[in-house]
């Protein structure tokens, strides 16, 4: 039979186990959250999730936004050009909203978020004959997995892979 002091050393190492648990799984639901701001303009949804979806801003760094926004004449092989005032609101409230965490702020390769190394490692398990699935077809395309995606919600709890 085990002793008081040897059940003391197990019911503290269940504790620590528990708390490291509950800390692992606050960290990761964190890292999953980029939520939509409240304060979006309607322009955004207007002008910005015709052809996409519309991206939460906290997924790109403030000179991202920049160039995404200044290029809109070549985007991505369409025209998606605004009226100056539009372009300037929208800009604003992109950079006001661009992530202000270390992790997520590098400036991203061709303009994507698809492109930088947070969004690859993050998706390394992901087969690339997956992407190419018919209702996926690209990487932008995140709802088709994210399924709260619209609401910035990429948590892993919130993750539906089609099958075709
Ligand atoms: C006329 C259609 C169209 C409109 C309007 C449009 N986009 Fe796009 N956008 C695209 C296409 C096409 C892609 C490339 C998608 C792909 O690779 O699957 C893209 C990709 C993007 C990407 C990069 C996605 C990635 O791969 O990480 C961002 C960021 C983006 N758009 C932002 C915007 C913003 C901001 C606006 C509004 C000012 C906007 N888009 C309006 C067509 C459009
Ligand atoms: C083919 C389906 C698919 C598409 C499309 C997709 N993802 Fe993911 N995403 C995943 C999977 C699978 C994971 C890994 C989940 C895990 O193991 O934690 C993931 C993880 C993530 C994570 C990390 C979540 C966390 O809790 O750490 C973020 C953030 C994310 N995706 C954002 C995006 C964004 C933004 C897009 C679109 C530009 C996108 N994803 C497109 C399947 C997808």
């Amino acid at each position: 039979m085990a002793n008081d002091c040897e059940m003391n050393s197990m019911k503290m190492k269940k504790t620590v186990l528990i708390a490291t648990a509950l800390l692992l799984a606050s960290s990761t639901a964190f890292a999953g959250k980029m939520a939509m701001p409240a304060d979006a303009p309607v322009s955004y949804e207007a002008e910005c999730a015709s052809c996409h979806m519309a991206y939460p801003p906290a997924l790109l760094s403030q000179q991202s936004w920049k160039n995404v926004m200044s290029g809109l004449s070549k985007h991505f092989g369409t025209d998606a050009s605004l009226d100056p005032k539009t372009q300037t609101e929208i800009t604003n409230w992109l950079v006001k909203n661009a992530t202000t965490r270390q992790k997520y702020s590098e400036t991203a390769p061709e303009n994507r978020i698809t492109k930088t190394s947070w969004f690859i490692r993050k998706h390394d398990e992901v087969r690339p004959d997956v992407w190419k699935r018919a209702s996926i077809k690209s990487p932008a395309n995140c709802s088709a997995c994210h399924t709260d995606a619209a609401k910035g919600n990429f948590s892993e709890n919130n993750i539906k892979i089609p099958a075709k």
